[in-house]
């Protein structure tokens, strides 16, 4: 069976462009694989949380994810920090990546530009994440297009491995979706949809009540030929519509277009389409969110299983590494 995983920040509620370019899809492999899903709170630690809300939101983001259709019956879900097997694994691969491959990397580079000061984890950012990935011999990663730099590595840093000290990592590789795989600011489409972007307007949170998020798509930006059309490069607002849209729907972006001369009900359909696709995750949010006892429950249950394979693994790259056996 093709073992799948994927990881999520606890920072920060769901957006559109989770659930589309990478949610959505944990839920369907749920269905065909052996899928592990983990809320990545380590990874959150590169930047300083006020420790109440960080607990919260962990907890929060583990809810949305059953919420959105993740079913502890068909898949596991569990909180990176419960396995310490991705604290000792990240310092192999720590060691196994070179300063300047890191150094490169976009999401790095994004992150630290124009600030006094990064932790030293923003940088080793990547080696934690090839450690979740390569701990459980996974085949398959389902994650959005910005992502894939981050899997190229990971590759990379398996094969070097593999080939330094024999045959211990499965080689995993990305499954990045096309349409929706990046979802673009409704207000600056040339910037993808983030939490981490300053104006909110931007942003349709899976949590946004149906009002707010037409109001957000009627105001999204577009430009100024009128002509609706599929062109990502000439016409970012429009296409991320078009997008949009295309997913609610289950076509082509580009047959989407051909329904509509004009933008005013381009929009009103989009909202109404994107208000739907989220109506039945909402639902769930409501009545998971009575049930905290629940869902600690459900990643207890994650973590015990993710525990048994990962320390496999681990025990296998220390072997294979030369540390003595404890
Ligand atoms: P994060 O919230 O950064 O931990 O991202 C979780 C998942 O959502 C990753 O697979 C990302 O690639 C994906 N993702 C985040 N933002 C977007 C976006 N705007 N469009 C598509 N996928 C996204
Ligand atoms: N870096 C990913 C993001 O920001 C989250 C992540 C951490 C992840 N570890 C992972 C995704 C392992 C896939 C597999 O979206």
């Amino acid at each position: 069976m093709t073992r799948v995983f994927s990881g999520i920040q606890p920072t920060g509620d769901l957006q559109l462009g989770n659930y589309l370019g990478a949610v959505r899809h944990w839920v369907e492999v749920q269905e065909t694989a052996d899928a592990i899903f983990c809320v990545v709170d380590l990874h959150a630690l590169t930047f300083a949380q006020d420790p109440a809300l960080f607990r919260a939101a962990t907890i929060r983001k583990a809810t949305e994810l059953m919420a959105a259709g993740l079913d502890p019956d068909r898949c596991t879900i569990f909180v990176q920090s419960h396995v310490p097997a991705h604290a000792e694994l990240a310092w192999l691969m720590e060691c196994t990546a070179a300063f300047g491959e890191l150094r490169r990397m976009t999401q790095f580079k994004e992150k630290s530009e124009g600030q006094d000061s990064v932790s030293a984890g923003v940088f080793a950012y990547p080696c934690l994440m090839a450690a979740d990935i390569l701990l459980y011999d996974t085949d398959e990663v389902p994650v959005g297009e910005d992502q894939r730099q981050h899997l190229e590595l990971t590759r990379d840093l398996a094969l070097r491995w593999n080939s330094r000290y024999g045959d211990t990592f499965v080689i995993p590789k990305p499954v990045i979706a096309g349409v929706a795989a990046r979802v673009m600011d409704l207000q600056e489409p040339t910037a993808k949809m983030s939490k981490s972007r300053p104006n909110p307007q931007g942003r349709i949170d899976a949590l946004d009540p149906p009002a707010e998020i037409t109001r957000k798509i009627k105001r999204a930006v577009t430009d100024a030929d009128g002509e609706v059309r599929y062109d990502r490069a000439a016409k970012p607002g429009v296409s991320n519509l078009l997008e949009l849209l295309a997913v609610a729907r289950n076509v082509s972006p580009q047959s989407a277009a051909d329904h509509y001369s004009q933008y005013g009900p381009l929009k009103t359909d989009t909202a109404e389409a994107v208000v739907e696709l989220l109506r039945p995750f909402q639902e769930r949010f409501a009545a998971l969110s009575g049930d905290p006892g629940y869902v600690r429950e459900v990643l207890a249950k994650g973590a015990g299983k993710a525990t048994a394979i990962a320390e496999t693994v681990l025990r296998r790259a220390r072997e294979s590494i030369g540390l003595v056996p404890r």
